[in-house]
């Protein structure tokens, strides 16, 4: 196939483009030595700046990611996603597998997790045209908070599949120079540090109610819902997180999803805090959030999202906390220390001096603690509380991933680093499981 080259493209650098494009589809990039991989990964991405995804779409060649990790937060949630230009969505056929998760209907078991890729309603809009049917809106809290500085958000140098001893040995896990979304897109293992930023409540919850009406009648909405951290009462906390709660069920969110697992955020003294490894605080900070809710006569189905826990920590949890939950979303990112290849920290202490040592771990490198950690939720729902409601989430980058999650029983998957490497991921997977031929 050849791309027709039009008179107007007489700049040279254009015609570069078109030639390594030329190039990549004579080859295959895949087929392509380091060099080349790397010559036309930044051809693509000059074709994305230019406004060329719809060609690109067209070739069937990959796309950059849809976040600019090179920009900072704010710039990033104020523009539509990077690749918006290319061909729009609602032509193609989705392929449906209606369930009904937590009562609400679904037209695929697809989603999209928290994260800056659903921090707003124009985001949403955009991946929810794409295939992915349960979104749930980046987390949001009582009070504006801003984000962490740059960098924010960093592709890892290749990760083995972390194991339970990764995690004791406080090894730190180094960043690496360049994203390779090109070569690498489904072996990417990543790391943020952005510190639950959130808009003030009267901005987001207009925000939120313009996202929830541009989903169409098979999708929903969760508000994932955080407390604070800048008190040294718990009474505080679990009053924030109630708040929040409610405000995000006013502006019409069909799920609230209570973070109880952000490595990113440390308290007035300096610890972080996951109250996921407590079940006796995550208990509390649920029962106050229904009984509140049951207050104002709000009924919204509750989740609690957790990060990995090995599994006699995970069912102790679930023994506690499990009985006043209607679902469970797991896993959150791996709290790893990150470093530069000069052994330096890699994320800046945050404006107040706090360390940013940890962050959060995403992506390929976090599958395996993630499939375990679903397999103790499923083992333990089955004896214990069949109508739980499971959303698998991390290191889903393939359909294969996502046909692995519903095999191990889960009855949503949602993915974040690979949607973003990848926004054709839900189309794909819905693809893969409706084909009669499938390795
Ligand atoms: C950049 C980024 C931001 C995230 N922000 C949030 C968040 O605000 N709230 C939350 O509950 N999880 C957040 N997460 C975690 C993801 O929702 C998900 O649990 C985790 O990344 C594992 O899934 P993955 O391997 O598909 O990325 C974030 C993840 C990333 C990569």
């Amino acid at each position: 196939m050849t791309i027709r080259k039009s008179p107007k493209w007489q700049n040279e650098e254009f015609r570069s483009i078109v030639d390594e494009l030329e190039l990549k589809l004579r080859i295959g990039s895949e087929h392509l030595p380091s060099d080349y991989q790397e010559a036309v990964q930044e051809s693509l991405e000059y074709c994305d700046l230019l406004g060329m995804g719809r060609l690109m779409e067209t070739l069937g060649l990959p796309r950059p990611p849809t976040f600019d990790i090179n920009s900072d937060y704010d710039s990033n949630v104020n523009r539509t996603p990077r690749s918006e230009s290319a061909e729009p969505v609602e032509k193609m056929i989705l392929q449906e597998r209606k369930i009904v998760f937590c009562g609400l209907r679904l037209g695929f078991p697809m989603g999209l997790s928290s994260s800056v890729l659903t921090a707003s309603a124009q985001w949403i809009a955009y991946y929810a045209s794409k295939g992915f049917d349960l979104i749930t809106y980046k987390t949001v809290r009582h009070r504006y908070a801003p984000p962490h500085p740059m960098p924010q958000w960093v592709p890892l140098s290749p990760c083995p599949q972390f194991g339970r001893e990764d995690l004791l040995s406080g090894r730190p896990v180094i960043r690496a120079r360049k994203l390779s979304w090109l070569s690498e897109r489904q072996r990417q293992t990543t790391a943020n540090s952005f510190g639950i930023p959130s808009q003030a409540p009267e901005i987001w919850k207009k925000d939120v109610a313009r996202a929830k009406a541009t989903l169409n009648g098979y999708q929903a909405l969760a508000v994932s819902v955080y407390g604070e951290e800048n008190t040294s009462e718990f009474r505080e906390v679990c009053d924030a997180y109630a708040q929040t709660a409610i405000h995000a069920v006013d502006a019409g969110a069909d799920l609230i999803e209570v973070n109880l697992s952000s490595p990113n955020v440390r308290d007035y003294s300096g610890r972080r805090v996951e109250y996921y490894s407590d079940p006796d605080r995550s208990l509390e900070i649920i029962r106050v959030i229904a009984n509140r809710m049951e207050d104002k006569g709000l009924k919204v189905p509750i989740l609690a999202k957790i990060g990995y826990l090995p599994e006699e920590e995970l069912l102790n949890f679930l023994k506690v906390v499990g009985p006043e939950l209607d679902g469970i979303s797991a896993i959150n990112t791996l709290p790893m220390p990150i470093e530069n290849e000069d052994k330096n920290n890699c994320f800046p202490p945050t404006a107040h001096g706090a360390s940013r040592l940890i962050a959060g771990v995403s992506g390929d490198g976090v599958r395996s603690l993630a499939q375990e950690a679903i397999s103790t939720i499923v083992k333990w729902r089955r004896q214990n509380r069949p109508s739980l409601g499971v959303i698998a989430i991390g290191g889903v980058m393939t359909p294969k991933d996502f046909v692995t999650y519903l095999r191990i029983g889960a009855d949503v998957v949602q993915c974040c680093t690979g949607a973003w490497l990848n926004d054709g991921l839900a189309i794909e997977c819905r693809n893969f499981l409706h084909s009669p031929i499938r390795n």
